[in-house]
């Protein structure tokens, strides 16, 4: 926020909610270019897993709010979440794969290393891309 604010960027909307309320609320239908989570909480215990925010009717919401053909980009660095991240979207009748079906990304060289990115790397833990594309089926 120091950094945009010595840019004096004035395109920028930052919300400190829920990202879920804020996607229902305030995001108008059709009209995001790109959305990005990266290395959302895992919640590794089993019993936990429900709370992940990438679940079918989360990504149908988003999937609503986005321009047709816009991007969607993932990423995990919990080999598990990775795998539901793909099971979830793969199922998804709003999205498809921007590789090809079942496929992983490359890291792009566009996004930055993050904070909990970091923090994994030195746990040893590898690192999951996903990209994928609104295009719901006709
Ligand atoms: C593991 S951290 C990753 C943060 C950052 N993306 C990074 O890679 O360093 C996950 C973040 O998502 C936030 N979060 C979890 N659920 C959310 C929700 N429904 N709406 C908005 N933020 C949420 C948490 O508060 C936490 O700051």
């Amino acid at each position: 926020m120091n950094a945009l604010a010595a840019r004096d960027a004035r395109n920028v909307r930052l919300y400190k909610h829920d990202a879920v309320e804020v996607l229902g609320h305030e995001i108008a239908p059709g009209t995001l270019a790109e959305a990005r989570i990266w290395f959302p909480d895992p919640w590794h215990k089993k019993r936990h897993n429900k709370r992940r925010i990438v679940q079918p009717a989360f990504v149908a919401l988003l999937a609503s709010r986005m321009a047709p053909g816009g991007l969607l980009h993932l990423a995990t660095d919990w080999q598990p979440y990775a795998e539901h991240m793909l099971e979830v979207m793969e199922a998804a009748p709003d999205w498809r794969n921007a590789l090809a079906p079942g496929q992983y990304a490359d890291k792009p060289d566009w996004r930055i290393e993050t904070h909990f990115e970091r923090r994994g790397l030195k746990l040893g833990h590898g690192v999951w891309d996903l990209l994928y594309r609104q295009a719901p089926i006709k």
